[in-house]
């Protein structure tokens, strides 16, 4: 299990991004995909996040990023959600802006992620700038869902 760093000095104000890689339940249906993505939209939005969802079907990687505060929540809730299992954190760190504008869900082939989920995996939970980068392009290139 990772231990995800705990807010700075107690303050809930800190801007953070977190990243992270699953893989979908086995007999994941579209509508548990669909649940998940309309919870997240109102939920994100509510509480400031930001960032990227994308799905091949098989694995999940998502980037969010807003308050440490909401993004601790939302990770203590990742951890019981049993649509996906084997959750890692590929980065975690503050940030000084945002990525993105607002949350949206994208689809991407397995063949695409696979490779780089495995990459990011072994240099992860702090993500070097290059990886950093290439995973802020990727994100940024994926189809609407
Ligand atoms: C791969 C994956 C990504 C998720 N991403 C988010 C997210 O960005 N925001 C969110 O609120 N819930 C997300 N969820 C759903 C949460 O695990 C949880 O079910 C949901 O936040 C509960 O919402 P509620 O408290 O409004 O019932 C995700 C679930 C999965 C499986």
């Amino acid at each position: 299990m990772v231990t995800l760093r705990s807010s700075i000095r107690g303050e809930d104000d800190v801007f953070r991004q977190l990243a992270f890689a699953s893989r979908a339940r086995d007999g994941l249906r579209p509508s548990d995909t669909s649940e998940i993505i309309g919870a997240s939209r109102a939920n994100n939005a509510r509480l400031g996040v930001t960032g990227v969802l994308v799905y091949s079907g098989e694995s999940f990687l998502q980037l969010v990023e807003g308050p440490d505060g909401a993004l601790s929540t939302l990770w203590r809730k990742l951890i019981i959600d049993d649509r996906h299992r084997q959750l890692t954190a590929l980065h975690d760190g503050v940030a000084d802006a945002r990525w993105f504008d607002d949350w949206r869900a994208g689809y991407v082939s397995e063949n695409a992620l696979a490779p780089l989920l495995r990459q990011w995996r072994t240099r992860g939970p702090a993500l070097p700038p290059d990886d950093l980068e290439k995973l802020y392009e990727f994100l940024r290139g994926t189809e609407a869902y």
